[in-house]
């Protein structure tokens, strides 16, 4: 019978290897937060093992592109929801002698899933129970949480002051902790430059378990996690920032042109106006392949969506003075306030309650890859034409092009890890989404947003040819494993941060030397590059 019962307790092994593993992960995780002070009716509120009945809601909660989100996709080992600073330092310090790698996850927004997938065993640090927002009017700053969303934040201001709003992102469910420590941007970004030139103080919680402001982590680290993304150094807990002064009427257009609208024509203008423009005035376009009129037939189309810091008769005259191409007219343009600027830009039918802003989960997530340029010349008109072609036969990956200039070329390179400032006219972002499940598509949407990048090659930057780290893209470069050896990191180091990079790994090296805080693009520590960087690879 021996044999017989051998075989049968490895047949049960097999069969649930990974509830039994996680099951004495979970035991041992949550034994390490006892002798850590927390106590176990709280470890019973925070912690989740993959037998957990709540723990694929709680991991899908945040999930914002469903291609990381596959069967085949590794899940986390377990998922922490600390709702006290106590248990985010018990986390890290467990974490560490655990041999799982510690993912910290905001709003989830990160378009490589960096804050919830990973190739090896993980867990997920969730900061979701943390969003406290204290807007502070009299002095025109505000404190936030790290699991806040933009939304909350807008909201937030909007209550305590309509003449006050903040220089962020376009999409209300975007995370504060990801977003603001990967350099975000916004519509106002012309006029007050980016959310990180706009922060005054930080908390982050470093791999010591060491609480820290602004004066305890010193200027090194403070302006690191203003563009140099915060995984790699360290919980984020709050930003201060400052509220920048906005006026009462703003205005927004979207206006569409067709190719047999002199679409080429007009966004090569564009490409010359948009960075000088005044800089109330922000101008996005989106180049999309369109079924036209003609049965299924692709044409280009292009939508100039604005916002302007003013009211309408301005608008009009600045953009007659200068972009009468576009033919804007008064009756195309909407006036409203700062916070219905956002709700417009995010596609919300105009007259939707404020309250909107804080919903903190989409009615949808879709598959999606994106990618990002930067463009300091203007692509020429005969390129223009080609690029629309190659558009159209491609058939499924759209663009958008979003202006600089103004504020974003004053700032130096060095002030803050982003270092995409004067000299850029505008970004592009390569963007491609769909909804069939289907997983042998992903290789097809994917190479085909990876194609119209290549076809892009000669009219973008180059040496480095740079992006944009909140428009995360692990084709442009990745380390083994999150293990961070140096010439890998600079791969895509140099295209996220160009000269800031040095600086970067000089404070990781500094403030989390044994590179606990990792990812799949994350900045590499000094030391690694010697002891084990190029040991046994490639
Ligand atoms: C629909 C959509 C619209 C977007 N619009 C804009 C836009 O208008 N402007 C713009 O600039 N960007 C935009 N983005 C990109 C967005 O800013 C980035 O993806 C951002 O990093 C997301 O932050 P998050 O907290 O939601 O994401 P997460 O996925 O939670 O985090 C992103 C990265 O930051 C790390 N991180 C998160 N929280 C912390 C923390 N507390 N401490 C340390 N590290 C942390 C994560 O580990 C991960 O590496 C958009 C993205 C989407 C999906
Ligand atoms: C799941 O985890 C949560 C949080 O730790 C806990 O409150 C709940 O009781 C758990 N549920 C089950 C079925 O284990
Ligand atoms: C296209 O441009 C030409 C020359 O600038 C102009 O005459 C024509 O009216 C424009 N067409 C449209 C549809 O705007």
């Amino acid at each position: 019978m021996f044999p017989f019962l051998l075989f049968l307790s490895i047949f049960t092994l097999n069969s649930s290897p990974f509830a039994a593993a996680s099951d004495s992960i979970y035991d041992n995780f949550a034994y390490c937060l006892t002798t850590n002070g927390i106590r176990s009716d709280q470890i019973a509120k925070i912690l989740y093992s993959p037998t957990n009945s709540s723990f694929s809601r709680v991991f899908e909660a945040y999930v914002r592109n469903r291609r990381l989100n596959t069967p085949t996709t590794r899940k986390p080992s377990i998922i922490v929801t600390p709702l006290e600073i106590q248990q985010i330092q018990a986390t890290i310090l467990c974490t560490k002698g655990s041999g799982l790698q510690l993912k910290i996850r905001s709003g989830g927004h990160d378009f490589e899933g960096t804050s919830y997938v990973s190739s090896v065993p993980f867990i997920i640090l969730d900061t979701f129970n943390l969003r406290t927002i204290s807007v502070d009017v009299a002095s025109e700053t505000a404190w936030v949480q790290a699991g806040a969303t933009l939304g909350e934040l807008y909201y937030r201001i909007w209550e305590k002051s309509n003449l006050h709003g903040f220089p962020a992102g376009l999409c209300p469910t975007v995370g504060i902790g990801g977003h603001i420590s990967g350099g975000g941007y916004g519509s106002m970004l012309r006029r007050f430059g980016l959310t990180v030139d706009n922060v005054l103080d930080a908390q982050i919680i470093d791999f010591k378990g060491r609480v820290l402001d602004r004066k305890a982590m010193g200027e090194d680290l403070f302006w690191a996690i203003r563009g140099g993304g915060g995984a790699s150094f360290g919980v984020v807990l709050s930003y201060k920032i400052t509220l920048v002064r906005v006026p009462e009427i703003h205005t927004v257009f979207r206006v569409q042109k067709t190719e047999e609208e002199n679409a080429t024509d007009i966004l090569y203008k564009w490409q010359n106006v948009a960075d000088k423009i005044d800089n109330d005035l922000f101008i996005r376009v989106l180049v999309q392949p369109v079924t036209g009129k003609v049965k299924g037939q692709k044409i280009i189309r292009l939508t100039f969506m604005a916002s302007f810091l003013g009211d309408a008769n301005r608008l009009v005259s600045v953009m007659n003075g200068e972009f009468p191409e576009l033919g804007l007219k008064k009756s195309d343009c909407l006036q409203m306030s700062w916070i219905e600027t956002m709700l417009w830009w995010y596609n919300f039918k105009i007259g939707t309650a404020n309250e909107a802003l804080l919903r903190r989960t989409p009615d949808s997530v879709i598959f999606l890859k994106r990618k990002s340029d930067y463009v300091q010349t203007p692509i020429p008109k005969y390129a223009l034409e080609s690029l629309f072609k190659k558009m159209v036969q491609l058939g499924k990956t759209g663009l958008v092009f979003n202006p600089y200039g103004g504020r974003m070329s004053e700032i130096p390179e060095s002030e803050t890890p982003f270092p995409h400032r004067s000299g850029i006219i505008f970004k592009i972002q390569y963007s491609v989404n769909w909804e069939d499940e289907d997983p042998n598509l992903i290789t097809e949407y994917v190479g085909e947003a990876r194609d119209l990048y290549s076809f892009m090659t000669p009219f973008v930057s180059k040496n480095p040819r740079q992006a944009f780290l909140n428009y995360r893209d692990l084709d442009i470069g990745t380390t083994d494993n999150g293990k961070n050896s140096y010439s890998e990191g600079e791969v895509y180091g140099l295209k996220y941060f160009k000269g800031n990079f040095d600086r970067l790994v000089k404070v990781k090296t500094m403030v989390d030397p044994q590179n606990f805080f990792r990812n799949e693009q994350s900045i590499p520590t000094l030391n690694l590059q010697t002891s084990q960087g190029s040991k046994g690879r490639k």
